[in-house]
């Protein structure tokens, strides 16, 4: 487990990464959570057809301890220059260039982003710590640069201010705002994504979905400790996105159930978001009439993971599942119809393998015109908010909160 305790500051603070199975781990770190699942993703009897002879000049801010600037794939996608990289962190910046070969580096993502123009850079990849995406996003899209954001979209309560900035400077400048969602591009989700476009899984009832993280007793890292009893729901994607990646509707009412944890990081509400809760589990009301079952989960051990399940009018499929329409034979091409393959030499990356495809996707969108990104800015925002809105029911003891639409 990547946690506080084990990082011991003395020496670079790159030897912090322990247990992120990144470039920078020696074979002895052990593999943090999601970064394990490097395979299954691939597909297999596709071929990649060139799309465009361009290059998108790209800038990428953050390589902190998941170093998650480097890990999708920007500097092996034939369609793409890394033209500048960032990160606050000396030691963290100069590894971010030597891994994507940048040519320039930025003492700030602020600072790469007032010089895109000179740098003529497109498109921004912010990997930086959560709370810092939003504002973030706000200045690249008013600087006219596309932008693909590490989840979530916004940081809790404090941010949903941002929400209509967001939404504001996306539109004026016309360009791509999409959130990796790692979610959207596991084959499962894939999977339901399609059969459920296609229609064969009618129209949507329920879904579920669960993101187990274990935090341990020591915390996991991060920048400034925004990570420091976080509430679940203020990390909703993994699961949320199971529901809004597949079918692209929103939620718009919640109830949720906050669960008191005895974890040190939350216990007697002691930390920055005065959070009691290690687990919440919401139950939400969907746009097309139906219901969906939430949780997030860090002081549940064992078992651990990203997973969901659609059940529809005609039939449900997803994680753990076998069950629906008759149509097995027809699944493993529906799911390889439904991705656009990798080109050469591109690895898909952990998380279920869709660390590339989500990249694959922002390049697409920016490069091929009418090209939909799968975690646009609707779906990004309604993905994240949903989450936010289901804290807040359960400091209210799971009072029942109408969601704002996008
Ligand atoms: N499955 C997933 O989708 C998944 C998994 C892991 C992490 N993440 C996300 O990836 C992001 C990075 O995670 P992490 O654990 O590496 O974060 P972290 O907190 O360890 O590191 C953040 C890094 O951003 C840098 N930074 C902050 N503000 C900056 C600025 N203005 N300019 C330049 N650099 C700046 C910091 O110096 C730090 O190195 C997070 O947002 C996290 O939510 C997503």
């Amino acid at each position: 487990m990547l946690n506080r305790r084990s990082f011991i500051g003395g020496g670079s603070a790159l030897l912090a990464v322990a247990g992120c199975k990144t470039a920078a781990n020696t074979a002895n770190q052990e593999v943090m959570q999601g970064f394990d699942e490097t395979a299954v993703g691939k597909l297999s009897n596709t071929v990649w057809t060139p799309f465009s002879d361009k290059k998108v000049r790209v800038g990428i801010a953050g390589e902190g301890v998941c170093s998650f600037g480097s890990a999708f794939a920007y500097q092996t996608h034939p369609n793409v220059e890394v033209v500048s990289v960032t990160d606050l962190d000396p030691a963290r910046c100069k590894l971010l260039q030597e891994r994507t070969k940048a040519k320039k580096t930025y003492p700030s993502c602020e600072e790469l982003i007032k010089n895109a123009a000179a740098d003529k850079l497109e498109a921004l990849y912010i990997a930086t710590d959560a709370p810092s995406h939003a504002p973030l996003a706000i200045m690249a899209l008013e600087h006219g640069l596309h932008v693909a954001s590490a989840v979530p979209a916004i940081f809790g309560k404090d941010q949903l201010d941002l929400v209509p900035k967001i939404i504001d400077a996306a539109k004026k400048s016309g360009k791509i705002y999409m959130m990796n969602e790692t979610t959207a591009f596991r084959p499962e989700c894939v999977a339901m994504r399609s059969l459920f476009e296609g229609g064969a899984l009618g129209k949507h009832v329920y879904t579920e979905g669960e993101y187990f993280h274990y935090w341990g007793n020591d915390g996991i890292q991060s920048y400034k400790g925004w990570r420091n009893g976080l509430p679940p729901q203020y990390y909703p994607t993994h699961s949320n996105g199971f529901y809004t990646c597949t079918t692209h509707g929103s939620f718009t009412e919640v109830s949720c159930i906050g669960i008191v944890s005895d974890l040190p990081d939350f216990k007697g509400a002691k930390n920055p978001h005065n959070n009691p809760f290690a687990s919440e589990v919401a139950l939400f009301k969907t746009s097309d009439g139906g219901a969906a079952r939430m949780a997030v989960m860090w002081d549940a051990p064992g078992y651990h993971g990203e997973t969901g399940r659609i059940n529809g009018t005609k039939g449900s499929y997803g994680t753990y599942s076998s069950v629906y329409t008759g149509m097995e034979k027809e699944l493993a091409k529906t799911v390889e119809k439904a991705k656009n393959p990798l080109p050469p030499g591109v690895d898909a990356g952990a998380h279920g393998g869709s660390h590339a495809y989500l990249t694959d996707d922002f390049i697409r969108g920016i490069l091929i015109s009418g090209h939909k990104v799968c975690c646009d800015i609707k779906t990004s925002l309604d993905t994240t908010i949903s989450g936010v809105y289901a804290h807040m029911s359960a400091l209210k003891g799971g009072e029942n909160l109408k969601i704002p639409q996008i």
